[in-house]
């Protein structure tokens, strides 16, 4: 086989065998075949598409071309959550504890932030002492013990995408949906677990911007799932603000600490509820996402879920008190409130604006190896829809450096439209994919 008549064959518009799929995530990823034929196949790709089995086969290849993480030690079915990203979205903090409360077990591996978003281990950490990286024994120990564990990856996983990822950012061929969502499904499968939930986002703060380009990737992701014999749903949601208040480390874990009380932003606490409700129904803890949601209230409510997020924290080394406590996070010097100039309605905030303003001023990594500062950030006062006058606070900045105040309270002002008239409603949870 020859990679230049695999390349030409796709081209041309021809469906791709196992095995030739097979030859070239093998051939890239031990080097054999460079990046300059792996960069014109990803763009016969991005015209040409792929079959749903041709999809199922790179996904797999690409699952194939490292470690996998072995759950088979967890008692019951173990179910995975994924966001495609957005900013403030603050749900893994509060569903995995939620979900494990009600008895599905949450083995879950996430990772860091970069750019507008932001990623749960930074978030954890800001809880003192709390270890993100636990070895496979300690991992497999605490899920088994307490439900519940959210650790950084162990071993190499998936490390075709790695090397394709970078190689489709600088030749414009990230948005391609065969390509993504075999990405972004190696990932999760390489992962372990049994089935899997998918947020996938739309709207101005969504990578996928479009409607009908979301739902076609969560089609094809779902599907990508159910031919390899992982339970997967999708859920498109709303991400044209931000989610819930609070953007930025320890300001999350606070909102996620709220949202577990019962006392935290509409937004999340619905989807929150609405993912982990499917998560309960593939974990065969319940037999709908009705009876889900009932349990998943009944944990808020008795105190249950925020119980777990103790443990959890217990369990990997923080300081448990911060949960009865979250005035112990780490807190910014100042605090600046961004005031409205003008009396109206919040037409719109744009969620990137308000995540790179959160960037700016130390909450996220501008570049892969930037420090951040798990204090800072911005929280809103005011949300799509809310009515506001003139002098009152839109939103507030956490600030430790004063040096980067101006430009991203300038970016932050941006963000937000004020307009006469009160916008209409848009739904924050579109529709579910199975
Ligand atoms: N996220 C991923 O992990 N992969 C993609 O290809 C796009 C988004
Ligand atoms: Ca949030």
């Amino acid at each position: 086989m020859r990679a230049v008549d695999l390349i030409r064959k796709k081209r041309d518009g021809k469906e791709l065998t196992t095995e030739e799929i097979q030859f070239l995530i093998k051939g890239y990823t031990s080097g054999e075949i460079p990046d300059y034929q792996m960069s014109a196949l990803a763009m016969a790709i991005y015209f040409q598409g792929m079959t749903k089995r041709e999809t199922a086969d790179l996904t797999m290849a690409m699952v194939n071309s490292g470690d996998q993480v072995d759950l088979s030690s967890i008692k019951g079915t173990k179910v995975d959550k994924h966001s495609t990203g957005g900013v403030g979205d603050t749900t893994t903090l509060v569903l995995a504890p939620l979900v494990a409360s009600c008895g599905a077990p949450v083995a879950k591996m996430s990772g860091r932030g970069l750019g507008h978003t932001g990623g749960t281990l930074d978030k954890l950490e800001s809880i003192e002492g709390f270890r993100v990286s636990l070895n496979s024994e300690e991992f497999v120990k605490n899920v088994n013990e307490i439900g519940v564990a959210v650790v950084s990856q162990t071993g190499n996983l998936v490390p075709a995408d790695k090397k394709l990822y970078s190689l489709r950012d600088v030749t414009a061929t990230v948005r391609s949906i065969p390509l993504i969502a075999s990405s972004i499904m190696s990932k999760k499968l390489a992962a372990g677990a049994n089935a899997i939930v998918l947020d996938v986002k739309t709207g101005s703060g969504a990578f996928m911007t479009e409607y009908e380009d979301a739902k076609k990737l969560a089609r094809e992701m779902v599907d990508i799932g159910n031919n390899l014999g992982r339970k997967t749903v999708a859920v498109l949601t709303d991400m044209d603000q931000p989610l819930g208040f609070a953007v930025g480390n320890a300001l999350e874990v606070r909102e996620a600490i709220d949202t577990l009380k019962g006392e935290g932003p509409d937004d999340l606490y619905e989807l929150c509820l609405t993912l982990g409700s499917y998560m309960l129904v593939l974990a065969n803890v319940v037999t709908s996402s009705e009876e889900g949601r009932k349990k998943l209230e009944e944990s808020i409510r008795t105190g249950k879920a925020l119980k777990k997020l103790k443990e959890m924290v217990a369990a990997q080394d923080g300081n448990p008190e911060v949960i009865d406590n979250p005035d112990l996070l780490p807190k910014a010097k100042k605090v600046v409130e961004l005031k409205a100039e003008k009396s109206g309605y919040v037409q719109k905030i744009v969620a990137i604006d308000v995540g790179l303003s959160a960037m700016l001023l130390g909450a996220g990594r501008e570049t892969k190896d930037s420090q951040i500062d798990l204090a800072v950030g911005v929280v809103l006062k005011k949300k799509v829809g809310d009515e506001v006058k003139a002098g009152e606070a839109l939103a507030e900045l956490h600030v430790n450096d004063e040096k980067r105040l101006n430009d991203a309270l300038s970016l932050l002002k941006n963000a937000f439209t004020i307009s006469d008239e009160k916008p209409k409603g848009k739904p924050l949870i579109y529709e579910v994919i199975q």
